[in-house]
């Protein structure tokens, strides 16, 4: 079996308006992300077919577990103020430490899960738009082509 990785990497200056809208959003939000304890801070913008964005950031504890990924604080917002609205497309960004970051981040694995049960929830497709600050842009037309080979909720009927 073969698994392909269908990520386009695209200039920065070439990138769609919409897209660079919501990355855009992500960006301005990366301010805002609780970050006390790795000092990486990360946000998340969901577009929703209604045409809202909506943010979310990493939010850290000084229990290190309870602390949560800012895609699934953006996927849970969205999921919470507009039930039901497809999710178009999710921009991801990141601040490491050290400062302004080049090479786009990927969601880790508990939130590719998350993304693979939104695709469920809405059966349609969801973007991605991956981006540091600076540098190219990685676009991933379907989040599921990240999780090959995932569980999902079909699996729960054997
Ligand atoms: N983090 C995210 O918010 N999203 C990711 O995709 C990777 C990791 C957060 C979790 C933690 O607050 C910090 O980044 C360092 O792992």
């Amino acid at each position: 079996m073969k698994i392909e990785l269908l990520v386009d990497a695209v200039p920065r200056h070439s990138v769609d308006p919409v897209q660079r809208a919501l990355l855009d959003a992500a960006i301005e939000a990366l301010d805002r992300a609780y970050a006390p304890y790795s000092g990486f801070r990360v946000a998340a913008a969901v577009r929703l077919a209604n045409g809202s964005v909506v943010v979310g950031t990493n939010q850290e504890n000084a229990s290190y577990p309870v602390g949560i990924c800012a895609e699934r604080v953006a996927l849970s917002t969205a999921n919470s103020l507009a039930p039901g609205e497809v999710v178009e497309a999710m921009a991801i960004t990141y601040r490491p430490p050290s400062g302004a970051a080049r090479v786009p981040l990927a969601p880790c694995g508990m939130c590719r899960q998350a993304l693979v049960e939104q695709h469920a929830r809405q059966q349609s497709p969801l973007e991605l738009i991956l981006a540091a600050e600076e540098g190219d842009v990685w676009r991933v037309a379907d989040a599921r082509d990240l999780l090959p080979l995932a569980f999902t909720p079909a699996d729960l009927n054997g």
